[in-house]
Order: structure tokens, then sequence, then C-alpha cells
């Protein structure tokens, strides 16, 4: 089941390049994507699915594709092209450490280091955060962080493991646990983003950005938390992060609907239409199956973590891949953006796409993409 499901999704890649030379992917409306530049938190995905392509059948025409995006990567970094945000780990660890870990390029590492920087120019003392959004001292953003930015820490655990320079390392880590404390909450679910006072650092008030309101749980958020702190105790080997990815992972499993696809969020009352977010249960199966590495054998949970990450899978599979479209850009129907501001409710999202590849490889070859050695 899972070949034909990659041997599809390469030749949908392999179409989109030759299609859309140069270009890269963004969100629209309507089934399919719209071809740009990078200026978007996104363009990571597309390299790093080149990247699980070529690892995956060893065709050089996916390795020349994501290399010739290096100096694009490049030029956006040195002219810091829409780049007030943390998404940096997402766009460099997919672009420039990707292509570091499968080819060994010194060109790569330098701009992956030289990302690693700016991300760690985020770095807000005061609070003891990552500021998300926007330039420092911004009124509404400045002392903000959302639960996202755990994926963008690999990218600095990996700057420490590089260099030796043990600020990257105590930069992810105090965020990992900033993030632990105040966007995880006691029922195993999440809070989308926490708000802090700029000037002392006092914890104000937990929200939501793309979620159903304030306190209810984004599904894409909870599934950010479940990958993200199974990669943070990756790097640190502390158990609390470990604990923390299955708390959330149970909070998720419990709440799957019957095809095993999440909606949108969890606490939004589910009608005829609903959106459902494939790329959440796509990133949850990419966490489930790094929990399922990393956990002991006896563990109690890994029945049901094992049962969910097949059901979801094959759903996915068989209800929600493209497979049925040959000339489709997108991977995976059926993804959400942003619901509650009408932004693409129910289309590709191109992070769905790369997650969904990378469990797929995972599942088939034990390929397991780009966020640790
Ligand atoms: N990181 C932004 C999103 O998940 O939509």
């Amino acid at each position: 089941m899972w070949k034909n499901a990659i041997e599809d999704a390469m030749l949908k890649i392999k179409q989109n390049i030759i299609k859309h030379p140069g270009k890269l992917p963004h969100i629209i409306e309507g089934q399919r994507y719209e071809w740009g530049d990078n200026d978007d938190w996104i363009e990571g995905f597309y390299t790093g699915m080149m990247w699980l392509a070529y690892e995956y059948g060893e065709d050089p025409f996916y390795k020349e594709a994501a290399e010739s995006f290096l100096a694009n990567f490049k030029d956006r970094l040195d002219r810091h092209v829409v780049l007030d945000h943390h998404d940096i780990g997402f766009l460099y660890s997919l672009s420039a450490v990707a292509q570091w870990r499968v080819t060994g390029s010194e060109e790569a590492r330098a701009l992956a280091l030289q990302a690693a920087d700016r991300l760690v120019a985020r770095w807000r003392p005061q609070m003891g955060m990552i500021q998300a959004w926007g330039k420092e001292g911004d009124p509404e953003n400045g002392g903000r962080i959302i639960i996202d930015c755990l994926l963008n820490l690999p990218l600095l655990f990996w700057a420490h493991e590089q260099t030796g320079d043990s600020t990257y390392y105590d930069i992810a880590l105090q965020h990992a646990l900033k993030s632990q404390k105040f966007l995880v909450r006691g029922d195993g679910s999440s809070y989308h983003t926490f708000y802090f006072n700029p000037e002392n650092g006092n914890a104000l008030r937990g929200g939501t950005h793309q979620g159903y309101q304030d306190g209810s749980t984004w599904t894409r958020g909870q599934a950010w938390g479940i990958y993200g702190f199974a990669l943070a105790y990756r790097y640190t080997k502390l158990d609390t992060f470990l604990d923390t990815s299955k708390r959330l992972a149970r909070y998720f499993i419990e709440r799957l609907p019957e095809d095993g696809v999440v909606y949108w969020d969890f606490d939004v009352p589910v009608e005829e239409g609903t959106p459902r977010d494939s790329s959440a249960s796509a990133i949850v199966a990419c966490g489930l199956l790094e929990l399922l590495d990393v956990m002991d054998q006896e563990d109690p949970d890994r029945v049901a973590f094992g049962e969910a990450l097949k059901a979801s899978m094959a759903s996915l599979v068989t209800g929600y891949a493209t497979t049925d479209l040959p000339d489709a850009e997108g991977l995976l129907k059926h993804g959400s953006y942003h619901v509650r501001g009408d932004r693409a409710p129910d289309d590709y999202m191109i992070w769905g796409d790369y997650y969904y590849l990378e469990a797929l490889v995972r599942l088939d070859k034990g390929i397991k993409g780009y966020w640790y050695e």
C-alpha cells in the first residue's frame, strides 16, 4: 500500500518541478498551488519532498532540482526577504540541513548555520522565549510564542551539534521548556499561542490564531506539539519531553473521528461540511513514528499508538491522497490553513504533503526525514 502511494507522490513532485521551473508552491483555494517566489514560511517543505524522493529512489533528477534552490534560499537569508518570524527553522531544516545531511555539502552547512544564527536573533532573554512573529517590540506579537515553533528548534539543536556552541542548545531547551509549561494544559490539550509581558516576562494568557477559539485545541497545533516534543526528547534525552509528547498524542488519538483523520479543531461543533485537516494527521503520523522509535518496548501506549498510526495512514492513502487525480499538484486533499480566517479551508497544504511523504518513506524504507541524524 505504501509503495504505490510513494510512487504516485514521486511522479507528482516531478510533474510540479517540470511544470513550474524555479518556482515554489503557495497555498491557495481551488485544489491547486499558486507558484511563486521564496517569501512565505512553507518553501522548505517543497525542497524537503525532493530530498525524500531522491533518497527513496535515488533518481538524480530530484537531487538536482533540490540543489538548484540552495542559491535561492541563500539569497532570501542574505536579503532578509520576509524573515521576521521563527519559521526560519522549517525553511532551512528542509532545504540547507537536508542537503547537508544527504550530500555533505559544505555550502549547505554554512547556510544552515547562518540561518540558525538568524533564529537565535529572535531569542528574547527577558522572557526566556523565541518570539514567533514580527519585529522585536511589536505591540501585538512582541511577547508571543506559538506551539508550531517546536519544529523550528531542531535547527538550533543541529547547530549545537555542529559547532559545540551551547548557546544554540540552551535557547532551544529553554524555549521547549517554556512551551511545555505554558502551551500544554493539564488534560493533554494545548493552546496554539501564549502571550507574555515583554517588559517583565510575566505570563499573560493563552489564546489562538488559527484555532476555533481561545482555549480550544487546534488540531494542527496539537500535531506540532506531538512531533515537536518527541524531537526535543530526541536531542535532549529529557524524559519530561517524551512524557509530554505522549500525553498530547493520547489526547489526539482519543478524539480521532471514525475515519482516523481529524477535523480542524477538537472543539469545533462537527456538522456536515466541517473541514478536516489532513495535514494535522500527516504530522501526527510522523510524530507517532518518532515516538514508537524511542519508547520502551513494554510501554503500555505502544499498541494504541501503533494502531492509530496504521489506521490514519491507511485512511490518508485511501481517502485523502490524490492518487485518483493524475494531474493534481498536491498529494493530500482536505487540508485546512486557517478556517476561522477563511483562508484555504479545504485545500492542498504543502506541509501536509511533506509530512505524508515523510511518514510513507519511513514506513516503507526507514528514511526518516531531516530533523535529526
Ligand atoms: N505554522 C503555521 C501553520 O501550521 O499554519
